[in-house]
């Protein structure tokens, strides 16, 4: 079966340890120069470093999923109990066609640039309250305050809900109860918590309901929501209120985590790169490359897995029927026969093709518009607001293990206000 495995490395897989989430390029380097597809034993899995073996693992569906029934191929295993309360199994991200394509249809014009546009001003507006708050104290965790926040206010200006930060927290730390594991040695696929994951959809029912309510007294608001209320059940599994109540729960789990890190690597990748920053800062006509460029240099999300459908060769590898192939998104986007001079943050890089941040295909992420938008307006806000800036927080940095996001838990920011700042 293996015709290349993995360079050997000693003790735990690279990725899960502290160094290895700090700075996981070294490693991908180090494997891509050894070959663009290998073994991987830890995983029973292919790992896919090269940029044109991610492409073809997306696209082309004779071969390679779309994914299975959830991140990991494991929702068809789970005990209907535990399907109930699963965060990702029946909405987008854990559906395949045909019914990903009835989700994706309804959802879509929700989604497109134009469409996230109109939430621009009141996505600005709660970046700049926060700052207001932030600013002053000269010290403060950059990620709980601010990029942790933002994204958690915008998908609720989007999805027309109560802007209620503490409820939200608490709503995105329970998600953590309904995603799905296995046991140590890949026994039966359960929730992580059923307790934890039931509390936390019995208390967002609670919150939506006067939502729902007005939504259903008024025909109101052009939002996901409306639509998941009113559309067309035909074609779709679920029944309405589990679909509201599932999206609504989705839409948050997918967006939080991902867009915070997209938040916190600008700052932390900017305070890195000082010429970079100043570049920005003398040409903000640059922020939407410079986010760009954070997507490629350092993406939120490292590993997405397809089931491989038929028996197949990737990268001059044989590929079975039956087998995974786990992409590597992060390496992806830094292969140089597609990014020259891959190793270099450039916020005026003009890619010839995308990166791999939000993967491609089919599931190409739905919420691409709105990350960018957040990402942008983020960092127009926190250019606004400071002076100056530098990140306090000691290497290794408080990475936190995800099977799929990276994110940082914290990372302590000292600033110096903008001389216009206008505090709260
Ligand atoms: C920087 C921020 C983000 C990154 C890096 C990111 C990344 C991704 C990636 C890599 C996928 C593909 C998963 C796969 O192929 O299995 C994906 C899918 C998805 N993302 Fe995002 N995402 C981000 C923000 C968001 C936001 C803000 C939302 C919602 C508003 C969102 C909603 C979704 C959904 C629903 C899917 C599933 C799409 C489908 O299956 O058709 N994401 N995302």
């Amino acid at each position: 079966m293996t015709s290349t495995s993995a360079p050997p490395h000693s003790g735990v897989f690279p990725p899960w340890t502290p160094e290895g989430r700090n700075n996981p390029f070294p490693w991908y380097a180090e494997m891509r120069k050894a070959g663009t597809v290998h073994y991987h034993p830890e995983l029973k899995a292919w790992g896919v470093f090269g940029y044109q073996e991610i492409r073809e693992v997306f696209t082309d569906e004779t071969r390679f999923g779309p994914a299975p029934d959830s991140p990991h191929g494991r929702a068809s295993q789970l005990s209907s109990e535990d399907r109930k309360y699963g965060l990702l199994v029946d909405t987008l991200p854990g559906l395949q066609p045909p019914e990903h394509t009835i989700h994706r249809q309804l959802f879509n014009p929700f989604f497109t640039p134009r469409a996230i546009a109109r939430y621009r001003p009141l996505v600005q507006d709660a970046a700049r309250k926060l700052l207001a708050d932030l600013v002053p104290q000269g010290s403060f965790d950059l990620v709980h305050g601010f990029a942790y926040a933002l994204p958690m206010l915008a998908i609720a200006v989007m999805l027309g809900l109560p802007h209620d930060l503490d409820h939200f927290r608490r709503f995105v730390r329970g998600f953590r109860g309904s995603t799905i594991v296995s046991g140590p040695d890949g026994s039966r696929p359960h929730l992580n918590d059923i307790e934890l994951a039931r509390q936390t959809r019995d208390d967002f029912e609670e919150f939506l309901e006067p939502v729902l309510e007005e939504h259903k007294a008024h025909g109101a608001g052009a939002d996901p929501i409306c639509a998941s209320m009113n559309v067309d059940l035909t074609g779709i599994t679920l029944p309405r209120d589990e679909l509201v109540t599932k999206s609504a729960m989705m839409w948050f789990g997918a967006a939080t985590h991902t867009t915070q890190t997209l938040i916190t690597n600008t700052i932390l990748e900017l305070s890195r790169h000082p010429d970079q920053l100043q570049l920005v800062r003398e040409h903000p006509e640059l922020i939407p490359s410079a986010v760009e460029e954070v997507l490629r240099f350092h993406g939120p999300v490292f590993l997405i897995g397809r089931p491989v459908h038929r028996d197949t060769e990737l990268g001059g590898v044989k590929l079975r029927a039956g087998e995974r192939a786990e992409c590597w998104l992060q390496a992806g986007s830094r292969d140089p026969a597609v990014f020259p001079d891959p190793d270099t943050f450039d916020v005026r890089r003009r890619p010839g093709q995308p990166n791999l941040a939000f993967a491609l295909g089919r599931k190409y992420c739905i919420g691409a518009p709105l990350a960018r938008m957040e990402g942008e307006v983020a960092l127009a806000e926190w250019l606004r607001a400071t002076k100056d800036f530098e990140v306090v927080e000691p290497e290794p940095r408080d990475w936190a293990n995800s099977l799929q996001v990276v994110h940082l838990r914290r990372l302590r920011v000292n600033v110096t206000p903008a001389h216009d700042f206008e505090p709260a």
